[in-house]
């Protein structure tokens, strides 16, 4: 059984993050990919969240060119948004983390929700890391225009733009704006995971997963819920870890590993 500190690797355990953390040794994780529990600071589910604890710790962790990937979106309290991410995001960026992007998450149905602002409909992705990002598998998509077109050349000493034959790109690296379906048959086909009120979308954790890791590096995600971040690493052929303070949210995650094994490969 491989383990890492004083963790077995490829399970996931029912622990406060901070305490499990501070039994994983210095850089050695390739990438952090976790949503916390927002704006409920000290409190959720009676659960302590300590956010400069979990901050530090995940930045002691994190390997050299490591990457972190924090999900998070903010409440609105009589009509005043929280900014909480933003506050998450400078701390982060103060213990030595390198902002390497500040992405969307944008979430394609959304209820309206105010009568006096627009529906929100994204979170943030921020993308941390130790240095520069030791992997950067950018994901592509088609470009609109494809096969030979009349492309503008260097200009010559005559002034005159000469236009020559040349090959369009066949694909693009995407955006940072990321959009996703979320509910039933969005964000997992696992009715399971719905027990859980916060998930963020399979494809979602499986984008940054191949963007920033390669096969058997490893994935924590030390608030994982309904296991999302573990399933799709696991899928993946990476190592992974998972804590969650609570139980339930464990069990539900560890329920959904087994699906895995019981599921024949998504078609993503
Ligand atoms: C937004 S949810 C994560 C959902 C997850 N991304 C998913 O797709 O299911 C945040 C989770 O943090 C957990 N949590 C809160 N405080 C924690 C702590 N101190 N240590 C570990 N987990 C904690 C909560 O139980 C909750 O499941």
């Amino acid at each position: 059984m491989e383990k890492i500190g004083d963790w077995e690797l490829n399970n996931i355990h029912c622990i406060d993050c901070v305490l499990c953390m501070e039994k994983i040794p210095d850089n050695s994780i390739d990438l952090i990919l976790t949503s916390p529990p927002y704006d409920s600071l000290r409190d959720y589910n009676g659960y302590t969240f300590e956010f400069e604890k979990i901050a530090t710790q995940i930045f002691r962790i994190t390997k050299k060119g490591g990457v972190v990937v924090w999900v998070v979106g903010d409440k609105t309290k009589n009509g005043n948004r929280s900014l909480t991410s933003f506050r998450q995001a400078i701390y982060f960026q103060e213990l030595g983390f390198n902002a390497h992007d500040v992405m969307i998450y944008q979430k394609k149905n959304t209820p309206f929700m105010r009568s006096n602002a627009y529906t929100n409909c994204f979170e943030f992705m921020f993308v941390f890391s130790k240095g520069s990002p030791n992997t950067f598998n950018p994901l592509k998509t088609k470009t609109v225009r494809q096969g030979k077109e009349k492309l503008v050349a260097n200009k010559k000493t005559d002034g005159i733009n000469n236009k020559v034959w040349g090959e369009l790109n066949a694909e693009k690296t995407l955006t940072n704006i990321w959009e996703y379906a979320v509910g039933l048959g969005g964000s997992t086909n696992d009715k399971i995971a719905f027990q859980h009120t916060a998930i963020f979308p399979e494809k979602l954790a499986i984008d940054h997963i191949l963007s920033w890791t390669n096969e058997q590096d490893i994935v924590l995600d030390p608030m994982c819920g309904s296991g999302t971040t573990c399933k799709m690493a696991k899928l993946y052929k990476r190592n992974f870890l998972g804590f969650d303070i609570s139980e339930d949210y464990v069990n539900i995650a560890k329920e959904r590993l087994r699906l895995v094994d019981a599921q024949p490969m998504l078609g993503f």
